[in-house]
């Protein structure tokens, strides 16, 4: 039997500087998806994977995201007196057992390799996950949860991996591919942000991991590789070929990509007409928004 991973690392110190103004006061994580923060969908898959201690990397101007994970008595106490129980339980799902989140700042942005290398006391020797809230991943069965399964049969170290169209692949960490066994793959390579015409294959790494601690012995020594940045790719990828070697999984679910506005809008439009009080009137605008663009072409 493998070590359990209980632990999970959700590097957010990032400026969002793709959502200004909206993120001079607003941490992108807290920008909400229908009714909900992009940082609770992360959460509630990792507490689906068995994840029991939540290590957020963040830095200055993320306060609102501590408060969101505190309990909020008053409130709570309010929606009691109004009868508003389903409100109430929708709050429940956001507060956090006493000691169960932690909160260290990446003092500097020296990229995701160095925020993950700054929770490596809290991790000490045991396996354990990181998630990017960025990538949100909407499955029947929660992402990281068919990680940790297949986890169990490989060890080592395993990215999360989807087919992307060839021309992106320079957007990512890129898989090369040793053995191809299907949902896992054994990985002989692995390079972060390859140039165009340059990257080992279309199979790019998606924002969950569950690593090793040798990782971060790597990145203890590592230097800043693709955009100058401290890669956490890089690591990984160190241990390629020793006792913790990488597989790629790829997973099942259709994966948005919340750093980017289109992918934002998506997102948002895929989780509210997968909402039964939301779906009829939307699905419905939309069909008369496509209606109303085709008949003006
Ligand atoms: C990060 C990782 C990259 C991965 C991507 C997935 O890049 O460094 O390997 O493919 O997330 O979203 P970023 O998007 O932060 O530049």
């Amino acid at each position: 039997m493998r070590r359990k991973v209980t632990k999970a690392i959700f590097p957010v110190a990032g400026m969002g500087t793709r959502f200004l103004p909206a993120t001079k006061s607003v941490p992108k994580e807290i920008m909400t998806l229908v009714d909900r923060p992009l940082v609770q969908y992360a959460i509630d898959e990792a507490r689906a994977a068995g994840i029991k201690e939540f290590i957020f990397v963040t830095s200055r101007g993320k306060g609102a995201l501590e408060d969101y994970f505190d309990h909020a008595p008053f409130l709570e106490q309010e929606l009691r007196k109004k009868g508003k129980v389903e409100l109430l339980e929708a709050l429940k799902a956001t507060n956090m057992e006493s000691g169960a989140i932690a909160y260290i700042r990446q003092h500097r942005a020296l990229g995701l390799g160095h925020a993950v290398w700054c929770a490596r006391r809290l991790i000490a020797n045991e396996p354990f996950a990181v998630i990017l809230p960025d990538d949100v991943i909407a499955a029947e069965k929660p992402c990281l949860q068919q990680m940790v399964e297949a986890y169990q049969e490989t060890g080592g170290n395993m990215v999360a991996a989807m087919e992307v169209p060839p021309e992106k692949a320079s957007s990512y960490g890129v898989l090369d591919v040793a053995e191809d066994m299907g949902s896992v793959v054994s990985v002989k390579g692995m390079v972060e942000k390859p140039a165009i015409n340059e990257a080992p294959s279309n199979l790019a790494v998606i924002g969950r991991y569950i690593l090793s601690p040798s990782v971060l012995q790597n990145l203890n020594k590592i230097k800043s590789g693709a955009g100058g940045e401290v890669q956490l790719t890089d690591a990984i990828a160190q241990d390629i070929g020793t006792d913790n070697t990488v597989y790629g999984y790829r997973f099942r679910g259709q994966r948005f990509d919340c750093g980017s506005k289109a992918g934002f809008l998506q997102a948002t439009v895929a989780f509210a007409l997968a909402r039964d009080d939301l779906r009829e009137d939307l699905l419905r605008y939309l069909q008369e928004m496509v209606q109303v663009d085709k008949a003006a072409e």
